[in-house]
């Protein structure tokens, strides 16, 4: 008799879109853009680049630049590309209500980011005295536009593993509470403190979660020996609340939503003795890692409105009209792969992802 084997299970999901990513820039710019522009519809483009992307003028030009590495479609309703990056500025002591008025203005920028000075991997720019900042917030919330947060406080002798819950204490409480109609996306967020505070906070606030954050805690990055490819900021932390995080992300709240962090370094600097460069790389295999830890879950159900409705409904945007296929079918991620004149360690590299994209269901144009 024939050994019947269930057929293998299949997911169609409005597009995706990635509400957090670095593309990074030059020699680095084309191989971020080409992964993370495969199934995502937009993106929300990171500004920390060297000097950072602080105004209108800049972001207009990197999204030139990002443009011109796209592969073009797929193609919506109306014809248009659906891969559209969406641009963030990067806040400096300099920001002022005129930054926010040109911004909005401009209609490419989304959203301005906040980095405290010194918090990761190319913040020096960004702020000391958040306080000096609500003159700033007070013109964004005027003007609507959002304020994506990295919640991590910088005081070096605060513990690394307790710096996002006090920064949700002493400064994210009290802006969400000066600024109640401004919008606060609370970024990747890694601690059980963050989902309790997006949860009991206004519909204003909400909060990213990238899929590094679901799949580890800070055993997988120390013990048995320490492993750059999992250090990011910030930092993984203890089982528990990679378990809060799973339960946030599945909940089908409204309030959290796919941000993938897919932060590149070269190999090189992230197994450097000297201090390994934070960030991790997920844009090669990312809604497809998003499906694994979904399915383990067996939250599937749950996925479309994380990585396809809640991050559009709250920037205010429309949702993507055309669909992608998941189809659980095992395959391998490469050991590295190339990176400008560098190579990179993607996450996963050299093991098995169960899920993969069988179509890309545009309405007008194959992408393939
Ligand atoms: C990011 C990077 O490398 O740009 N690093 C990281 O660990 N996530 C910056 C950031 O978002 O913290
Ligand atoms: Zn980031």
């Amino acid at each position: 008799m024939a050994e019947s084997s269930s057929p293998a299970r299949q997911l169609t999901i409005t597009r995706p879109d990635d509400w957090h990513i670095h593309l990074r820039d030059e020699d680095y710019l084309p191989a971020c853009v080409a992964d993370a522009s495969r199934y995502f519809g937009r993106l929300i483009v990171m500004p920390n680049l060297v000097p950072p992307v602080t105004d209108a003028e800049a972001a207009k030009a990197y999204r030139q630049r990002i443009l011109a590495c796209a592969r073009p479609g797929p193609f919506n309703e109306e014809g248009q590309d659906s891969f559209e990056p969406l641009m963030t500025l990067y806040i400096t002591p300099e920001t002022n209500a005129t930054t926010v008025s040109e911004a909005c203005r401009s209609g490419i920028v989304h959203a301005f980011k906040l980095y405290p000075a010194g918090a990761t991997t190319n913040s020096a720019a960004g702020v000391d005295q958040i306080e000096s900042l609500y003159p700033l917030f007070e013109a964004m919330q005027d003007q609507g536009m959002p304020l994506s947060i990295h919640g991590e406080v910088t005081d070096p002798t605060t513990d690394i593993f307790d710096r996002e819950a006090l920064f949700i204490e002493q400064q994210l409480s009290p802006i969400c509470e000066k600024f109640p109609e401004l919008k606060v996306i609370l970024e990747h967020i890694t601690t059980s403190d963050a989902v309790d505070f997006v949860n009991s906070a206004s519909s204003n606030v909400a909060a990213t979660i990238t899929v590094h954050h679901l799949m580890y805690n800070r055993n997988d990055l120390l013990s048995g020996g320490i492993r750059p490819i999992y250090y990011c900021l910030p930092v993984l932390k203890r089982n528990t609340h990679q378990q809060a995080l799973i339960s946030a992300a599945t909940s089908g709240s409204n309030k959290f939503f796919l941000g993938t962090d897919s932060a590149p370094h070269p190999k090189t600097a992230k197994e450097n003795a000297c201090g390994c460069a934070a960030g991790c790389y997920s844009a090669h295999a990312a809604i497809e890692l998003y499906a694994e830890a979904f399915a383990q879950e067996n939250a599937l159900d749950k996925l479309e409105g994380f990585a396809s409705f809640h991050g559009a409904d709250f920037y205010g945007l429309a949702r993507n009209k055309d669909t992608i296929t998941l189809i659980e079918e095992p395959w391998e991620v490469p050991q590295t792969q190339p990176f400008g004149n560098d190579q990179l360690i993607p996450l996963r590299a050299g093991t098995t992802v169960n899920w993969r994209v069988a179509a890309s269901n545009s309405l007008i144009g194959e992408k393939f």
